[in-house]
């Protein structure tokens, strides 16, 4: 490990940076999939701290180096650990589970087991990287129980934990095997983050349930036990964003705008472009989506020659057998869609099963006239505060599913329940014949609310809780302060 210590460390499953090795056996770095790094990265960029987290490849063993300045501390997975701990009870088990069962979660007790191993070596890794009173921040589903392991290794710590899933209902919390040790793993945390404010009551009622603890929004009172002193922990929502400011600017970009041209050129200048971005994930909604288009195709409500669907689907979890059937499904509906209604022209379903670099997806965003984001669960949704961040135009419209979580902010969307078919064609056909005036208003709307909470704004005020928290008498850590008070500077774009 490291000797290096840092007064502010984050934690997470997976780092920002992916090892990738290509074909001539050269090994590359590239940005990871998914929400967590988009939101982490520019906060980390900004402060002066350590990244601990696992580099996307089995059994690397690597020293801490520096990445685009950001210190990361590279933790080792093994085959087995990655089939047990992260593709089996992360992904197979907590996954589907806190997704509201959208997918069966299998419960495995070797599984379980080997997620306390691993939990445990993160927690590790952690506290040897951690300063004496140093700020922690653990992220994710991925390492609940850290948060106490943490805290029984290193009170000193100050620990916070933030879920960037959604955190079910007790009837459905309830099931798993495990459920007590998690609540007790998270209730190591000083202050435990949530997207929304239904989720956050969701714990604290498992809290009630499980453990007896009095709670009283937003706060958890823990009993001492012969080891440790009694606690005051918080539980409240931190609604996450993304560097608005940032993805502005790239979005303002000249060379960025003409690309955006390019793709509606490339696309046979059809008069509507839809949008779909997202990890190839069943909780996304895809099918939902392509049914509603299919559906507007056969009944000649659309015409192919008008309109062409873009769908990003970007790979994830693909050893994991409900995504390996997804991606089947996914891309069987495609080709029927492009192959029944497709002219030589035009293509329904423009199809891209790969990742691009943040300048391409801007384009894209700027490219769409309808952003379709049809989640059937989902904690936050960062695809939809993109699109709007980079509308600097006030153009384009979008579709957003009550069930994500990004919908409690952007009530100006068109707000759609991606189970009805019927209700989200009529919507599609809604966005599509929207008048400019309709449209500006709404995304001045959309605009003004991402601006308001972007992700300084969440990770400032996550990091303010957390030293409330800590300079309360209901404290139960060490005496030793922590260095420095973290408040997070605007990254520079
Ligand atoms: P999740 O965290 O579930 O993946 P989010 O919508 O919150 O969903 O975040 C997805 C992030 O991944 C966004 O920042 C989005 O721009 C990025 N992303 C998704 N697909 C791609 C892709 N194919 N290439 C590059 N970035 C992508
Ligand atoms: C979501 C999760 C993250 C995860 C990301 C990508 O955003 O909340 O914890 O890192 O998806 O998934 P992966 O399994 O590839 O890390």
């Amino acid at each position: 490990m490291t000797d290096e210590l840092y007064s502010f460390v984050v934690v997470s499953n997976r780092l920002p940076v992916d090892r990738v090795i290509d074909e001539s056996g050269t090994a590359s770095w590239k940005q990871s999939p998914g929400g967590l790094v988009t939101a982490l990265e520019p906060v980390m960029r900004a402060a002066d701290g350590a990244w601990v987290g696992w580099a996307g490849q089995a059994d690397l063993e690597l020293e801490p180096f520096d990445e685009g300045g950001i210190r990361i501390v590279p933790v080792k997975l093994s085959e087995s650990d990655l089939e047990m701990y992260y593709e089996g009870f992360s992904n197979d088990t907590l996954w589907p589970l806190y997704h509201d069962v959208i997918a069966q979660p299998s419960y495995h007790r070797i599984w379980w087991e080997r997620y306390v191993q691993v939990n445990r070596r993160f927690a590790e890794a952690t506290a040897a990287s951690s300063a004496p009173g140093a700020t922690v921040w653990v992220q994710d589903y991925q390492l609940q129980l850290v948060p106490a392991m943490l805290r029984e290794l290193r009170p000193d710590l100050v620990i916070g934990f933030f879920n960037h899933i959604p955190f079910p209902a007790y009837g459905i919390f309830s099931q798993l095997p495990w459920r007590g040790q998690i609540i007790d793993g998270l209730l190591g945390a000083d202050v435990v983050g949530f997207q929304r404010v239904a989720d956050a009551g969701n714990f604290s009622r498992a809290v009630r349930r499980l453990r007896g603890y009095s709670t009283k929004t937003p706060y958890i009172d823990v009993p001492g036990t012969d080891d440790q002193p009694a606690r005051r922990v918080i539980a409240r929502a931190f609604p996450i964003s993304i560097d608005v400011t940032g993805f502005q600017e790239l979005a303002a970009r000249p060379e960025v705008q003409e690309r955006a041209a390019q793709i509606r050129a490339d696309l046979g200048n059809p008069k509507t472009i839809m949008l779909g971005v997202d990890r190839l994930d069943y909780t996304k909604g895809i099918g939902h989506r392509l049914k509603a288009f299919g559906e507007l195709l056969a009944e000649g409500r659309l015409s192919v020659e008008d309109i062409t669907l873009v769908q990003v689907a970007t790979p994830s979890r693909e050893r994991v057998e409900s995504y390996r059937q997804l991606r089947d499904e996914i891309e069987l509906t495609v080709g029927r869609i492009n192959g029944d209604y497709g002219t030589i022209s035009h293509q329904a379903v423009s199809y891209l099963h790969h990742g691009f670099p943040r300048e391409e997806m801007a384009a894209f965003y700027l490219a769409a006239d309808v952003m379709l984001v049809t989640a059937l669960r989902d904690g936050m949704n960062l695809v939809a505060k993109e699109y709007v961040a980079a509308r600097g135009d006030e153009d384009g419209v979008l579709i957003l599913s009550e069930f994500a979580g990004a919908s409690d902010e952007l009530r100006a969307a068109l707000l759609v329940n991606p189970h009805d078919i019927d209700g989200l064609k009529d919507t599609i056909l809604r966005a599509i014949a929207m008048p400019r005036v309709e449209r500006r208003k709404r995304m001045r709307m959309l605009r003004r609310r991402v601006s308001e909470n972007d992700v300084t704004h969440w990770s400032n005020s996550f990091l303010s809780t957390l030293r409330e928290v800590k300079g309360s008498a209901s404290w139960g850590g060490s005496d030793l302060a922590p260095e420095t008070e973290w408040t997070i500077e605007k990254p520079s774009p």
